[in-house]
């Protein structure tokens, strides 16, 4: 290899942003770590909406370079002063939520709700290239043979199910509804609803979702005639399509049900009807990310392989703009990953 190669990487940048998105490979510098960071050398991306909604422009941020990629697993490249227990050749996967570590919020353990962070490919380049600089403080280290592919998914997909079924308070016995069940997000929500002993049922096309975790599965279409005939309430259901399919599935909860929203998929707005809010007492709740703690637990059980995705394709660095643009395509049935 050439010192010159040494010293540039490539990386998929939008130049502007333009729904659909377009990404670029270009030559970027090598970004060697600062005090306190690492660099990571990229082996497996998670893509996701975020990186859409970024590139897309339906969110405003822009990290430095226009890099995106919030989810990814690689190895450690070099280490930066002041850096401790993260060694050059560590399996690491990434911890997306940037934290300062003295806020409120972290003090108490909330880093994703740091009032100082944001999230790496949104407020620092992301994954999408093949080296990443970040704090340390923002990596994992996997010990033993892990598959990196399921360590990819890590700090979004089944760290944002984690945390969301963690502030639900699912237990044992609750019925549980899960739309978006077969989404980057949802197949991580039916593992973890079935790991705690919850009943899962899954709003999805697909029926694979029954292998992972769902003990029944409806199909959007027919779903008010199908709870309505099964006579069915949910204690809990998570719901990222937003629009009004968010306010209209309150109807389905039993007393004291929660509805649980990480995101607006469909729309970012929605129509609530408030009379069966308070006469049920019924809870919303807002979920984002999660906590470092519970990135280091769904590590541990992606390693373990106690949770896993379903992976539906691989792309190369060289194909991101397709990548990205697949989340919406309607075969996809799985998540989506770049190789880098
Ligand atoms: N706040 C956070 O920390 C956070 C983290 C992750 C994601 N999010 C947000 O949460 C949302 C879901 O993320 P995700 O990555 O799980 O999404 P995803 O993988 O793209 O898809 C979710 C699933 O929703 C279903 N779906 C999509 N469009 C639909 C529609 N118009 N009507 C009915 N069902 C539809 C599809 O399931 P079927 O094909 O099976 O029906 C799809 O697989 C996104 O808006 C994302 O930005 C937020
Ligand atoms: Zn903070």
């Amino acid at each position: 290899m050439s010192i010159l190669l040494y010293f540039s990487m490539k990386a998929a940048v939008y130049r502007v942003k333009r729904d659909p998105p377009e990404l670029e490979v270009i030559e970027l510098d090598y970004p060697a770590p600062g005090k306190g960071e690492v660099t990571v050398k990229l082996e497996y991306v998670g893509v996701n909406p975020i990186d859409y909604w970024i590139s897309s422009g339906r969110y405003p941020i822009k990290s430095p370079n226009g890099i995106v990629g919030s989810e990814g697993y690689g190895i450690v490249d070099n280490v930066g002063e002041g850096v401790e227990g993260i060694s050059v050749g560590d399996k690491v996967s990434i911890y997306p939520w940037i934290y300062c570590g003295n806020c409120r919020y972290c003090y108490e353990g909330w880093e994703n709700l740091c009032v100082k962070g944001g999230i790496i490919g949104g407020v620092l380049d992301g994954c999408y290239a093949e080296y990443i600089r970040i704090p340390y403080k923002n990596v994992v280290k996997i010990e033993g043979d892990a598959r990196g592919e399921y360590l990819a998914v890590a700090g979004v997909s089944a760290l944002t199910a984690y945390h969301a079924v963690k502030l639900a308070g699912v237990s044992k016995d609750d019925n549980v509804l899960i739309f978006g069940a077969s989404g980057n997000v949802g197949m991580f929500l039916l593992q973890y609803s079935k790991l705690l002993g919850a009943k899962v049922y899954g709003v999805s096309r697909w029926d694979w979702i029954r292998d992972y975790g769902a003990d029944h599965r409806y199909t959007f279409e027919n779903l008010d005639n199908s709870i309505a005939e099964a006579d069915m309430e949910f204690d809990v259901i998570f719901n990222p399509l937003g629009g009004d399919v968010f306010g209209e599935s309150l109807k389905y909860l039993s007393r004291h049900g929660r509805l649980v929203t990480f995101g607006g998929l469909k729309s970012m707005s929605s129509r609530i009807d408030i009379a069966p809010l308070y006469r049920r007492e019924l809870r919303i709740i807002g979920s984002t990310g999660g906590t470092f703690n519970e990135f280091r637990k769904v590590v541990e059980d992606l390693s373990k392989e106690i949770v896993k995705p379903k992976i539906w394709r691989i792309f190369k660095l060289e194909e991101a703009t397709y990548a990205l643009r697949s989340l919406f395509d309607p075969e996809r049935n799985g998540k989506i990953l770049i190789r880098i």
